[in-house]
């Protein structure tokens, strides 16, 4: 990806004919420079209360939040499949949300049962959580409130709370995802303290104020409690693209393992910028709405659905990403496998 990749004279056609390497399919595959694996695979799970119970998202066709014992059959056939992680978020019963999202930093709540759940079965897969408090918030916030803004600093007491008693139920990789600044670091500490040094962070080190997270909201249930909100003061302004460099680093300076940007396919500049920059394990989030919009323009017909995954993803990998969260994992893993 780096330095100059045509020389000087490029030559000229009719000598050139840069279509002769396209010719046959064994010469294509000769001459890719990229290529989509199943390594490079995170499947997003959303996890319910209940037994044997599943919900469908209406906004994110073939999605379901699935009861942990049904999330567990489903990620051991992701394991079987040889997906490398999965990355778990829980649809909190609205009872159990409140102001100061308590339900955060409860052992027994639905996340680290999941993640237990998933642990016990001893799967060859790993499990990542989001640290924020938005599915815990009554108000649908990643912080908690104070005169109507969200604070910095009182929340990264919360987060780190959340982010041990996540490691505690075995999640193998914590990811950020609040935005608030300095909670890598915060994290980082907390876990190093209570004996997690080997516990990964990928931060969510480049999360723009997105309308394409809609899905997830309704996904989780966070939709409802935001409201009419949004969370403008702590997720980046799409405008912004040096921005997310200056992010970036702080979170690789603060401990970060890995870091991602999100949402995916709107922001494939800022991926290649922060590969450039960093050469760090990079992440895209292929997100809820990216998935809702392929998946309804298939559903019409407008789109032959296998292709257009395809192709979304290794855009990806053109971009820089060494890895992609989406929730077209399991069938790109079977198409994938099918060759
Ligand atoms: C929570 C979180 C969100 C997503 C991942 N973690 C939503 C948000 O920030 O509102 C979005 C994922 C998606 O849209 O697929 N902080």
């Amino acid at each position: 990806m780096t330095g100059p990749r045509v020389p000087p004279d490029p030559g000229s056609f009719p000598h050139t004919r840069l279509r002769r390497n396209r010719r046959s399919d064994w010469s294509r595959r000769l001459v890719a420079e990229h290529r989509l694996s199943v390594d490079d695979l995170i499947w997003p799970v959303f996890v319910q209360e209940g037994q044997k119970s599943r919900t469908a998202v209406p906004s994110m066709p073939g999605v379901e939040r699935l009861s942990v014992d049904l999330a567990v059959e489903a990620i051991a056939e992701a394991a079987e499949l040889g997906i490398p992680a999965v990355a778990v978020f829980p649809a909190t019963d609205p009872a159990r949300k409140t102001d100061d999202a308590r339900e955060a930093i409860n052992p027994e709540n639905l996340v680290c049962r999941a993640v237990r759940a998933i642990k016990q079965a001893r799967l060859d897969i790993g499990v990542i959580c989001d640290v924020a408090l938005d599915p815990y918030t009554s108000h649908g916030h990643d912080g908690l409130l104070r005169a109507g803004s969200v604070v910095n600093d009182e929340t990264l007491e919360v987060l780190k709370k959340q982010a041990v008693v996540q490691a505690r139920a075995g999640c193998d990789v914590i990811a950020p995802s609040d935005m608030m600044d300095g909670r890598v670091r915060a994290v980082r500490t907390a876990l190093d303290e209570a004996g997690f040094a080997n516990v990964q962070i990928l931060s969510y080190a480049a999360k723009y104020a997105s309308a394409f997270y809609g899905p997830f909201r309704d996904a989780v249930g966070s939709a409802a409690s935001l409201g009419t909100g949004d969370k403008r003061t702590y997720q980046m302004d799409p405008a912004n693209g040096d921005e997310a460099l200056r992010e970036v680093a702080l979170d690789i300076a603060e401990g970060a393992d890995m870091v991602m940007v999100k949402p995916g396919m709107p922001y494939l500049d800022v991926i290649y910028r922060v590969k450039e920059a960093f050469g760090m394990p990079t992440f895209a989030y292929q997100v809820s709405g990216e998935f809702a919009m392929i998946s309804a323009a298939a559903q019409n017909g407008w789109l032959s659905r296998e292709k257009a995954i395809l192709e979304s993803l290794l855009a990806f990998k053109r971009a820089g990403a060494d890895g992609i969260l989406t929730y077209f994992a399991v069938e790109a893993a079977k198409l994938l496998r099918a060759g």
